[in-house]
Parts: C-alpha cells; structure tokens; sequence
C-alpha cells in the first residue's frame, strides 16, 4: 500500500462504520494530497455488518474481537462507532494500544466514562484522538465561522444551536440501543445529539456558565423486535437554556435543542447566533445557503447568501454545486487525517476537552432536571 495512505481499522461496522468507509473510497473528489484512510481491517460482532467490508477493496483483516484487531501492527488509526456503554472501554484500549483514535459522541456514556478515556490519553499523549461531528464543515456553518471570527457579529445578543428528529413519532418503531438506559445511558437524547449542537459554539469560545434543563420523555413504551412493547426509558427531547459567555466577555443565553420527536423534521440542525451589529443563521433544510443581517440601528432585513460547495478541504466539485451530509464526513475526516499528519487544518474535529466540557454540561442538565434548578457548569468537575 502506498505511503499516501493512512491505514485503519473500523470498529462497529454499522450505519457510521460504513459512512467513513464510503468517505475512504471517495477520497479522489478532495483536492491536494492529503493521505487517503484506507480501512485495511473492520471488526464487529455482528457477522452481517462486518460482512459489508468485504465490498471494501481495501479491507483484508476481518474481526469479531477487536482485541485481536488492535494487535495488527499494520493499523495506524482507529475509527470507532459502537454503542455508548463501550466508548469507555473501547477507546481506552486503542489508545493503549497505541492507535490513533477519532471515536464517536457523546465520547464515553457518561462523565466517569470519559475520565477513564481521559486516563488512556493521559498515558499516551502521542496518540491523537479527536470524536466525530460533521455539522460544522458545512460551507454555509464555516461562513458563520469566519464572520464570527472577524468580530462581525459585535455585541451577542442570543446563540441558539439545535438538532430535531422525528422518526420517534411513529410510535411503532421498535426499540434499539439508542433508546435504552444500558447501551445509550442517562442522557438519553443529550447523549446522541448533544455533540452536534456544541461543536460550533465550544470552538467559538461561547461557553455555557450555567445549565436549566426541560428534558421528556415522551414514548414511555416502545415495540421490542417481537412486537411486545417494553420500558422506553430514556429522554426523548431536551431544551436547555444557559447562561453563556463568550472571549469579549458578553453576557448572553445559549439555548441547545436536542429532539427525537420534532414534527416535521428529520436530521435538522439549526445554528443561529444574534448579535448587535450582525446576524446569521443556518438550516440543514436549507444547506448550501445562510440568512444574515445587518443592523443599521433602525430596520434590519435578512438575506439569503447561497454559498454552495466551498468547504475547507477544497474538492473537485464546482463551488457553484450543492454540498450535502456525506460531503461533510469527507471534510470531517479530511481533518482529522490532516491534523494526523501534521498538515494545515482549517476546522479542526471536536476535540477531547470540548468533550469533557459537553460532559460537564449534559451532568448539569441531568441535575437541572432532577433539582428543578439552574446548575453552575463550575459545580461539576
Ligand atoms: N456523527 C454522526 O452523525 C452519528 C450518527 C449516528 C450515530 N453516531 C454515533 O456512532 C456510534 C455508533 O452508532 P451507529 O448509529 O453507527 O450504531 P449502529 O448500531 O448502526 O452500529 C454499531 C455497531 O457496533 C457493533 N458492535 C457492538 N458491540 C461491538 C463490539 N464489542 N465490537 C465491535 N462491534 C460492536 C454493532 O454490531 C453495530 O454493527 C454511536 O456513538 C453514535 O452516537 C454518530
């Protein structure tokens, strides 16, 4: 295999296994010479997921235990998309095994489960491990980065960020791990969705101070596989409103929206962030574009800027074309391969600090809820 690779190793090979494999072998649309992943091993416990790599022309090694598979000299890095309860387990052991690591959200099921990942890191600070969030390399969400970074938006009045689902709706869709307290964790919806309303503001340093939560569960039963219904424990939606803060040193809320059940929508994400000269906003129901406006101190009309498909890690397709959400994982683990290498990476991926502050953040929430108080993000360590 050519040195303009970096070989991995996938572990869960379920729907976002197979997404990065399918970014791996579309590697040709990034401009540049940025090493293309080659997944020369997968793992997974189901025969039939693992099964799908045999269509991966590049996958050659083939694990049920992944134990084993982190004993092949020949992976570099690890992509791993298992359920919540295994992060901590999972990612602790490829670190030590010395692999780099991009994992998935909410990285650990909880608090003492990323201080576990925390120690692994802690042991082996050459290894990179950064966790999966695509929503913020959309062109039109970077374009809302640099008029941030700018200073555009001068004085913030209000940040919102949020995602809604509303495949929960049907209530005869059967249970899974997502919606099970052992496999997804208190959380609940936090936990699957939390990351994606974070990225943005976590490294535009807008920072939560303070958490109120409205979390519900609202389908308390669920069809298992057979039909019976059973216990649907966990929360299905999640509205916190915070005390945030940003490096000017403005006073503002911050609202996160994590949502299964949002009629209407289906993997939307929102981004909207006011301000007093400046504002914008972005829809995924609206994905190559983003509204802004200016203030003049009298009337502020909104625009529409189309700024179709200009991402970071420039690519083959004309600006003038549409950018989608596979676009996106291209661009996220163009990063995360860029910063492996030590190249210029424009966005970096969500990083291990900005997960053990969306831990804090989703704890307070927790305790929010169960107090029916407003929780300091400084009380939880
Ligand atoms: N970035 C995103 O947009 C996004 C979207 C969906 C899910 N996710 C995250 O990805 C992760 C996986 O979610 P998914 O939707 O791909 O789930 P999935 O259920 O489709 O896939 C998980 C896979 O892990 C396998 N698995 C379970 N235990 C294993 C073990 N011990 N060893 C190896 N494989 C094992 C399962 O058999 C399954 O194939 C979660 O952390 C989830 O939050 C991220």
């Amino acid at each position: 295999m050519s040195e303009q690779t970096v070989r991995f190793g996938v572990i869960g090979c379920g729907l976002m296994g197979r997404e990065f494999a399918s970014a791996s072998l579309r590697w040709l649309h990034l401009q540049g010479n940025l090493p293309r992943p080659a997944i020369i091993a997968a793992c997974d416990t189901n025969q039939a997921n693992l099964d799908w790599f045999r269509r991966d022309p590049d996958t050659k090694y083939f694990y049920n235990d992944y134990h084993e598979m982190l004993q092949n000299p020949e992976i570099e890095a690890v992509y791993a998309a298992v359920p919540h309860h295994l992060h901590a387990k999972v990612y602790g052991d490829v670190i030590r095994a010395g692999k780099h690591l991009i994992g998935e959200k909410p990285f650990g099921l909880d608090r003492e489960a990323f201080a576990e990942i925390q120690r692994a890191m802690d042991e082996h600070p050459d290894v990179l491990v950064r966790c999966s969030s695509e929503f913020p390399f959309y062109p039109a969400v970077q374009k809302m980065v640099e008029w941030y970074k700018s200073g555009a938006f001068g004085q913030i009045i209000e940040a919102k960020f949020a995602i809604k689902h509303s495949s929960d709706m049907d209530l005869k869709k059967p249970i899974n791990w997502k919606r099970t307290l052992s496999a997804n964790g208190e959380y609940g919806c936090m936990g699957d969705l939390g990351i994606h309303t974070q990225h943005l503001p976590f490294r535009l340093g807008m920072l939560p101070v303070s958490v109120s939560a409205r979390l519900s569960n609202i389908a308390k039963q669920r069809p298992n596989q057979d039909g019976v219904l059973v216990p649907c424990e966990t929360w299905d939606n999640a509205t916190l409103l915070c005390d945030g803060t940003n490096a000017a040193g403005d006073e503002f809320p911050i609202t996160f929206e994590m949502k299964r059940m949002a009629p209407g929508c289906t993997n939307t994400v929102e981004y909207e962030i006011y301000g007093m000269n400046f504002s914008a906003k972005f829809t995924s129901d609206d994905p190559n574009a983003i509204h802004f406006t200016k203030n003049d101190g009298q009337e502020q009309a909104w625009s529409r800027l189309v700024v179709g498909s200009k991402p970071a890690f420039p690519v083959i397709t004309g600006g003038i074309f549409e950018f989608g959400f596979s676009d996106s994982l291209l661009q996220m683990f163009a990063a995360f391969v860029a910063e492996l290498k030590g190249l210029p990476c424009p966005f970096a991926c969500f990083k291990p600090e900005e997960a053990q502050l969306s831990h804090r953040v989703l704890t307070a929430a927790l305790i929010a809820q169960k107090e029916h108080r407003s929780v300091a993000v400084s009380e939880i360590e």
